[in-house]
């Protein structure tokens, strides 16, 4: 499992991988963060895609092309924004981990790289996303063993290390 999953410290837009994952907004029409780095990196051909697929609900997830990015994919997923937890946060948080990876494997990839979703503007807490991101990831990597790796991509050193500290816990 070790090789399978890793955790490094970087810029999602830089990772040439089968599919990179974009924590977007149910508009999937852009926005800041990571969406606007992925945009911004994609070029406008990659919002022309997105205008086709009429938005998405949260926790689902949508592919489209990479563009001018170096990854072939980009998949789409509003994550739930923090109302509190008790609006069923975790589960959709979940459901748009589970979902982007089946979309990218029902595409063919066998490489990706996810961004915490929902732990910026959607202000979900990190320890508990964490836990409930290396979770997913890690059922998803034992019931397809031919997914050969997936690495969340911490944008910063508190990310990454409340990353590194779920998969201690979870590994
Ligand atoms: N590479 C990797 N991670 C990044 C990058 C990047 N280039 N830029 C930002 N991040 C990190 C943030 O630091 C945070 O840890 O992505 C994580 C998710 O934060 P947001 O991008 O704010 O996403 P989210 O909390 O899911 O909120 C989504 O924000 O940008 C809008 O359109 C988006 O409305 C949607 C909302």
């Amino acid at each position: 499992m070790n090789g399978r999953f890793t955790i490094e410290q970087g810029d999602i837009t830089t990772y040439a991988v089968d599919a990179i994952v974009n924590a977007a907004n149910t508009t999937l029409l852009g926005g800041g963060g990571v969406d606007g780095a992925i945009h911004r990196a994609a070029g406008p051909d990659l919002l022309a895609e997105c205008r086709t697929l009429h938005g998405c609900d949260t926790g689902e997830a949508k592919i489209t092309g990479g563009y001018r990015l170096p990854a072939r994919y980009v998949v789409h997923t509003p994550g739930p924004i923090w109302h509190g937890g008790t609006h069923g946060e975790p589960q959709l948080l979940e459901n748009s981990y589970r979902n982007s990876l089946t979309a990218a494997w029902n595409a063919g990839c066998r490489t990706m790289a996810f961004p915490s979703i929902s732990t910026g503007v959607y202000r979900f807490p990190l320890d508990q996303a964490a836990h409930i991101a290396v979770r997913t990831i890690l059922d998803f990597l034992r019931e397809h063993p031919e997914m050969n790796r997936v690495t969340m991509v911490c944008f910063d050193s508190r990310t990454r290390r409340a990353y590194e500290s779920a998969y201690q816990k979870l590994r």
